[in-house]
């Protein structure tokens, strides 16, 4: 093990590389100012820990390098391709695949609520996000509301006031003498106000009126156009969610967050016989 200190902005903490990894694989040893500790057991664990987390987020969106060494900027992110296929016969039947995406939006992601299972230590957050926006190259296959369609091109796709329901697994593990969250799983349910679309080059180009066309009706009916999205954009919200926390909670040990955490062995340890 080696340690060597480490300056963003003028705090300066301790690293611990742990040799062995691939990657240096760098985590905190002692616990940020900007993150709020706080005790599940006590009354007010929710508050806090939504606080808590907050704070956490507003530093990695500023910047972390260790998170944006691995992760790149939060805001606008990358995702490399998304693939998707649906068949529900009534909204749509479509292959789409999204390429070179870049999501803008995550920077402005407000967490309005964030509990933490007491018993499995799995979370429920609410998250606000006011814009988002989707752009990249689409090549697309079937019918969206009936519109049959074939084509590739640029794509966008602008989201308004992202209600966010998430609810994510964790398993707890040890390092370095800490507790750490392996966030192993995010599960998101949305709502919105607003949805803006385009794409280019719909029909091959072969059409450019027709293009227009379709355009402007989709975004008259932007309800039933998202709703025949909504697999696609729930799933990208999904991934990038499940990617950001996974690197947030690596670097971070959970008893910064959630002093009065168990240790994995505490928390699964008694456990082991149910589940053999
Ligand atoms: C948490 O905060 C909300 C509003 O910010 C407040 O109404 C509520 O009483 C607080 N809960 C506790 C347990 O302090
Ligand atoms: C917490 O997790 C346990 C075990 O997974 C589950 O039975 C319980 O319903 C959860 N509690 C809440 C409040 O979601
Ligand atoms: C999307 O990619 C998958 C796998 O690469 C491929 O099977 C599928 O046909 C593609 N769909 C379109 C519309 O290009
Ligand atoms: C986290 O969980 C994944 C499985 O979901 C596993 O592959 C990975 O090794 C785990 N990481 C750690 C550090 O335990
Ligand atoms: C789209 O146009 C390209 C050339 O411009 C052509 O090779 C391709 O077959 C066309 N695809 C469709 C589905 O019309």
């Amino acid at each position: 093990m080696m340690q060597r200190t480490h300056i963003i902005g003028l705090p300066i903490f301790w690293f611990c590389f742990v040799l062995g990894y691939v990657e240096g694989l760098a985590f905190y040893t002692e616990k940020p100012s900007y993150i709020e500790s706080c005790r599940i057991q006590e009354p007010d664990f929710t508050n806090c820990s939504t606080r808590s987390i907050q704070g956490f987020l507003n530093e990695v969106i500023k910047g972390i390098p260790e998170i944006e060494e691995s992760f790149g900027p939060i805001d606008p992110m990358k995702q490399d391709q998304l693939t998707f296929t649906q068949a529900d016969r009534d909204v749509a039947i479509i292959s789409t695949n999204l390429t070179n995406l870049e999501i803008r939006g995550f920077g402005k992601m407000v967490v309005k609520e964030s509990r933490v299972n007491k018993t499995d230590f799995s979370w429920m957050d609410r998250i606000y996000i006011p814009r988002m926006r989707m752009d990249g190259n689409y090549k697309m296959i079937g019918h969206i509301l009936l519109v049959p369609l074939r084509g590739s091109g640029r794509m966008f796709m602008e989201l308004d006031d992202l209600e966010i329901q998430m609810t994510a697994k964790t398993r707890l593990y040890e390092k370095g003498g800490y507790t750490f969250y392996n966030v192993t799983e995010a599960k998101a349910k949305l709502e919105i106000s607003r949805l803006k679309v385009n794409f280019e080059n719909l029909f091959n180009g072969s059409n450019k009126q027709l293009e227009r066309d379709t355009n402007q009706f989709f975004n008259d009916h932007w309800q039933e156009f998202f709703e025949a999205m909504r697999p696609l954009i729930v799933e990208t919200v999904e991934r990038t969610l499940l990617d950001l926390l996974k690197k947030m909670f690596n670097v971070m040990p959970a008893n910064f967050f959630v002093e009065d955490i168990p240790t994995s062995l505490l928390l699964y340890g008694r456990k082991t016989r149910l589940i053999a």
